[in-house]
């Protein structure tokens, strides 16, 4: 679709662009104030007043329908931008309305397109509005549905009962490593993921890099007695590697980092069944790590295949029962809606194979074409169920976890995430990952270690957020992890020793 938009300024062009392209995968937009007929115009008029805030958006479609719509905020309502964010607000608003109205099509998430709308919900609750003004604001001021509301709310909830001192937690930082090996690419996946021989090189000297990066950054932590709340190992797959391997770096966490033994959590994804042997789980418990991924994705031979997965449906369940039968009692899966060539019925099918595991927790995600992704550069290859059949698989996962006792608690969105949904995180209570609800509400600093690794900086005093990213490939990383190492030492002394 092609949209040619008048009247906007420039600082405001990517916000625009952003809610015109949750309408429709291919929309093209452009700025121009004298475009051509061959494209939709979209007019755009805003201003401040001394009560408010308004704009109004007309649409005039190439086949000579016009559409309108206004959004107005009163400068006395709440709102949790002022000034200029207002304005770009009240202009995606009217944009929002517009396009609802020629697409009829309601947007779940309203003007909403950032990854972790469940932050927006605890930055209002720490301001100091309750529950019902939270949500009043979240339905007139970014026009989010009631049914996502809800689930917002659920889910802030569940994480001040996981993690009831959320808010207090800025002295202490959580780490990610990133092991960026695995067996085979998956044609969804833009995560760092080499073969284990391949021409990134081999695993050892990726491996002398991260060992170095731990003690050096554990030394700094102890050294300021910072403590650690959570720790992850992602990826990748970090069970691609030896079990001696493993043995060696868990030895090594454990001989750095300070207070290990009371990290509330420790988390391996084991994501892949094909790379899980009982030595490794073996040690696992030597090492007490308390939770691992076992991920499903699907329960559908044909679309592991079409993914790429490499691993039977059987192997998803074998490699779960034998975690069990070891003893692992902390086990999470992953599934995907909307796989290629996947359906209301597959996705019944997994809920069935899913209550006859019941994991302790487990992460529904949307299927998004990310843009690097194999799938995505071969869209035509991949074919996916239509919008409303993805919103319905989504609507049955949840009912389903309701009534299987799983509770949602943690939430987050990705571009080009079919039926513009969401991914959600469900578990026992008690069960829920201490690391995912740090990690998408931000409310510590997240030391990111190994390939791929994101550093996220949230500042003790002022909450400020910065990021800082170590490389991607093994090569470079395995070149200069000594000055990623220095760089990352040097942001945390201006955070907590200055
Ligand atoms: C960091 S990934 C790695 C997990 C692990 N290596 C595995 O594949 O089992 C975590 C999860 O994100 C989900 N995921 C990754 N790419 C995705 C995509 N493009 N769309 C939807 N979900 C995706 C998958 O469910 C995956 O298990
Ligand atoms: S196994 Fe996981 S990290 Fe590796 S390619 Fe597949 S989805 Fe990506």
């Amino acid at each position: 679709m092609k949209m040619n938009v008048c009247g906007i300024e420039e600082k405001n062009y990517r916000s625009v662009e952003h809610v015109l392209q949750l309408f429709a995968e291919d929309m093209d937009v452009s700025f121009d104030e004298h475009a051509d007929d061959d494209r939709n115009q979209l007019h755009i008029q805003s201003f401040e007043t001394e009560h408010d805030w308004r704009s109004t958006a007309t649409l005039h479609t190439t086949n000579q329908k016009q559409f309108q719509a206004e959004f107005t905020w009163k400068k006395s309502d709440m709102s949790p931008g002022k000034g200029k964010s207002a304005i770009k607000h009240v202009i995606n608003g009217a944009i929002l309305q517009v396009m609802e109205q020629y697409s009829n099509m309601k947007q779940p998430w309203g003007v909403l397109t950032g990854i972790r709308p469940t932050k927006l919900f605890h930055v209002m609750k720490q301001q100091g509005y309750d529950n019902e003004q939270i949500s009043q604001t979240l339905a007139s001021y970014y026009r989010i549905d009631d049914e996502k509301i809800k689930l917002m709310q659920h889910i802030v909830e569940r994480q001040l009962t996981a993690v009831p001192d959320l808010y207090d937690l800025k002295q202490e930082v959580s780490i990610y490593i990133g092991i960026p090996f695995c067996p085979t690419k998956c044609a969804y996946c833009t995560f760092p993921a080499y073969a284990i021989q391949g021409k990134q090189g081999t695993v050892d000297p990726f491996l002398a890099g991260l060992h170095y990066e731990i003690e050096h950054i554990g030394a700094f932590l102890k050294k300021h007695h910072i403590p650690i709340t959570t720790i992850y190992f992602g990826g990748g797959t970090p069970t691609s590697i030896t079990a001696e391997q493993m043995d060696m770096l868990y030895d090594q966490v454990e001989a750095s980092f300070p207070n290990v033994d009371d990290v509330r959590e420790i988390t391996v994804e084991a994501g892949r069944p094909d790379t899980i042997t009982p030595d490794k789980i073996e040690v696992f418990h030597q090492h007490h790590i308390d939770r691992i991924s076992i991920n499903p994705q699907s329960y559908t031979e044909e679309t592991l295949k079409a993914i790429g997965r490499h691993h039977t449906v059987q192997e998803t369940i074998d490699k779960y029962h034998l975690a069990k039968q070891m003893g692992m009692e902390n086990i999470n899966m992953d599934l995907i809606i909307g796989l290629p060539g996947e359906g209301i019925s597959e996705w019944r099918h997994t809920l069935a194979q899913t209550e006859a595991l019941m994991p302790e927790s487990l992460t529904v995600h949307t299927l998004s074409f990310k843009r690097a992704s194999e799938m995505t550069k071969n869209r035509d290859k991949y074919k996916v169920a239509e919008r409303e059949e993805i919103q319905q698989m989504m609507r049955e996962g949840s009912q389903w976890s309701e009534t299987q006792g799983y509770v949602p608690y943690y939430l987050y969105r990705q571009k080009n995430i079919l039926g513009n949904l969401e991914n959600v995180g469900y578990a026992k209570p008690g069960k829920e990952s201490l690391y995912n609800i740090m990690i998408m509400e931000e409310m510590q600093s997240i030391i990111g270690l190994g390939c791929g690794a994101s550093s996220k900086w949230v500042h003790p005093k002022t909450g400020n957020i910065s990021r800082f990213a170590n490389p991607k490939e093994p090569k470079k990383y395995n070149e200069d992890y000594e000055h990623y190492t220095a760089k990352k030492i040097e942001y945390l002394k201006q955070l907590f020793l200055d």
